[in-house]
């Protein structure tokens, strides 16, 4: 910690993907935490120093928090009683009957909290809701004197750490918060109708981020409500850029043009920029495509028509571009890919991660073996998570014995080992030099040089 800040104790409510990097990161800057989860097989993991999932810079970061003695894990909440801050970051997935966020987890973990809160306790939720219930769970904070921040968290898997550690900005709703252009640099006022408890609770934030505000990460404090909408809008703005790619590969693929080369040029516009602009089979994992159906679900309940239509489109299209990747695979066998040995390379939803939720590749690769094919599929980390769900998958672990043979291969998930393959290499070991390239992510010169069919997305 520098000079200027003193350790927090903290607890971290929820040690999914979200808490438990939180909680590591809190005491790499020198916090005291401790985790808390109900999965008991989770925490014992977590307290013998194994991360749960693969997040790069994870272990080694939550050997060295267990190491200081500054952060623990523990399934009774009644540890989180000493604490004077506490981060909520269990999980809203989407609801069992519909596109809404199913909130019980987040609900049973502030109420599990509320006898163990007292007086000047902060409570910080970080899970991503729908706008309007962080002024349900302040109703229910009100009678323990408690204060309740919205505090976003924007992570992104494979990268956690450095996004924990270094994020792009730091959020903070409070009640009464204001959201004038002044309220937004550090050290300004928070708004006319916050009291001294608010003021308290946002300088409490201040100290868990003070490593970060010191480097100038930007700060917006504001009202509970802007807070939520942050995450949900920037979720949807994300969704919506990689859709509209998607739609203007459509075009471009029809038009003879190359995606990449729009992509390229869009981002050298200042007010578009170069991120997030790559088409493929699209996005999927835990957070996006369940946030976009939450937000359209809530819009809709606020009677805002026009965002629920628009992430419809969205989601549509992104689902589209899985359909269409295992039509344009069945058109090239003339319709039917049944007895057809089709590799492929890559399961998880993103690279550097082993998250398979709702990921395009899964999606891919179980439409193709529900078709008949001979599917074989290979990912450097994720197949563990494949194996245990979708036992009815043919898994392979080295790229050779995956690509032996094969009459197709798709490249689903864009790892470093994939877009590395040397096609004369692959040549050799494959039965039809036909490659599709769901994630744009191959040299296509190099890969036709060498006699391969290339196929992309949106390429000519
Ligand atoms: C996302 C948000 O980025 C993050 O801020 C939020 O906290 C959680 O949701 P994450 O799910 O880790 O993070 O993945 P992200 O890197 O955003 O990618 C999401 C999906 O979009 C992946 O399937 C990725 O392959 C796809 N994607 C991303 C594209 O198809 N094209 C792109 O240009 C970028």
């Amino acid at each position: 910690m520098t000079g200027t800040t003193k350790p927090l104790s903290i607890s971290v409510i929820g040690c999914g993907y979200l808490g438990t990097v939180h909680a590591v990161a809190m005491a790499a800057l020198g916090h005291d935490v401790v985790g808390i989860d109900i999965d008991a097989d989770r925490i014992s993991l977590l307290a013998a120093g194994q991360a749960p999932f693969f997040e790069p810079g994870l272990p080694e970061r939550l050997e060295a928090g267990l190491g200081s003695g500054r952060l623990r894990f523990s399934t009774d909440i009644a540890d989180a009683a000493t604490a004077d801050l506490h981060f909520v970051c269990v999980g809203t997935p989407q609801a069992a009957d519909g596109d809404a966020a199913d909130l019980t987890a987040i609900f049973a973990a502030t109420e599990a909290l509320l006898p163990h809160l007292r007086a000047g306790s902060v409570i910080a939720g970080k899970s991503t809701v729908p706008v309007g219930t962080a002024a349900r769970i302040a109703e229910r904070l009100e009678p323990t004197g408690a204060t309740l921040v919205w505090n976003p968290e924007f992570l992104r898997e494979g990268r956690a750490v450095a996004d924990s550690l270094s994020p792009d900005r730091i959020v903070i709703g409070v009640a009464g918060g204001g959201t004038e252009p002044g309220d937004r640099a550090p050290g300004a006022a928070i708004g006319p109708a916050a009291n001294g408890a608010t003021e308290a609770a946002v300088g409490m934030l201040r100290s868990a981020y003070a490593r970060m505000l010191e480097l100038g990460t930007p700060l917006v404090v504001t009202d509970l409500a802007t807070a939520e909408l942050v995450k949900g809008a920037a979720n949807a703005y994300l969704a919506t850029r990689i859709s509209f790619m998607n739609a203007m590969a459509d075009v471009a693929e029809r038009a003879g043009a190359d995606i990449s080369g729009l992509a390229e040029a869009l981002g050298h516009d200042e007010r578009i920029g170069p991120h997030y602009l790559r088409a493929g089979i699209g996005f999927g994992g835990g957070c996006l495509p369940k946030d976009i159906r939450a937000f359209a679900a809530r819009a809709t309940e606020l009677g805002a028509a026009s965002p629920a239509a628009l992430l419809a489109t969205v989601d549509s299209i992104n689902l589209g571009q899985r359909s269409g990747l295992v039509a344009a695979i069945a058109a090239h066998f003339g319709g039917d890919v049944a007895g057809r040995r089709i590799a492929v390379l890559g399961a998880a939803f993103k690279p550097e991660s082993d998250d398979i939720r709702d990921s395009p590749a899964i999606d891919i690769a179980l439409e193709l073996h529900r078709r008949g094919a001979v599917v074989t599929l290979t990912d450097p980390a994720a197949l563990p998570n494949v194996a245990s769900r979708y036992p009815e998958l043919s898994l392979t672990h080295g790229l050779a014995d995956t690509l032996r043979d094969a009459e197709c291969v798709v490249v689903a998930t864009e790892w470093p080992e994939y877009r590395e393959i040397d096609p004369a290499v692959a040549a050799e070991l494959v039965a039809e030099r036909t490659v599709f390239d769901g994630r744009n992510c191959l040299d296509r010169a190099s890969w036709s040089a060498a006699g391969w069919l290339y196929r992309g997305i949106g390429r000519r």
